[in-house]
């Protein structure tokens, strides 16, 4: 069993879990798109990793490109202001665009993602998101896949997530113990 990271309180999603939904969602994107060709953009950072294993389970043909977006800088509350850092270097247009996210929280970097890949006039576009926090939407906006849903507001790290740009490592999602943010 792994061990679990002295700054993290308790594991929430286990490697074993998280492997097991990936393989569910991949096998429902597989079905939705049987037969057509389908571009993943995966946000950078947190969904490389979530983008990396789901990818190796999609059985439709794909391709992949990474988008880098600005939305919270350093802090970990929204700035209000979207920026593009890096932006996509495949042509998509006439394409099916499926967004991987690691987590929609608000859904502010979602909408202002929605409205740039848009502009870019693709055939269609789907949301996938590892982590899905509902409760906190400030905007009208829902995810097509979704491998887990929290009803809380605990502040998880790992498998792509990170807390000052640490732990996104850890191949387990956890809970990060309060001390380590307060
Ligand atoms: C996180 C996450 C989403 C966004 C979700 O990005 O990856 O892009 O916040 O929050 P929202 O729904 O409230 O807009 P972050 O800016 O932390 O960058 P990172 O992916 O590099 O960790």
């Amino acid at each position: 069993m792994t061990k679990i990271n002295e700054a993290c309180e308790k594991v929430l999603y286990s490697e074993e879990i998280i492997e097991a939904k990936c393989k569910e969602i991949a096998q429902k994107i597989s079905e939705d798109y049987a037969g057509e060709e389908v571009t993943l953009v995966s946000i950078l950072n947190g969904s490389f990793m979530f983008t990396s294993d789901l990818i190796k389970k999609l059985t439709v043909d794909c391709r992949i490109d990474f988008l880098q977006v600005s939305t919270y800088g350093a802090s970990t509350v929204s700035s209000g202001k979207f920026t593009v850092k890096k932006p996509l270097s495949l042509d998509i247009e006439n394409k099916n665009v499926l967004i991987v996210e690691d987590i929609i929280d608000t859904g502010f970097t979602m909408v202002n993602l929605l409205k740039y890949i848009e502009g870019f006039n693709p055939k269609s576009i789907k949301l996938c998101t590892l982590i899905d926090k509902p409760h906190r939407r400030t905007q009208d906006i829902s995810a097509d896949y979704a491998c887990f849903t929290m009803e809380n507001d605990e502040f998880i790290v790992g498998y792509g997530l990170d807390y000052a740009q640490n732990y996104r490592n850890l191949p387990y999602i956890a809970v990060l113990k309060e001390q380590i943010y307060n």
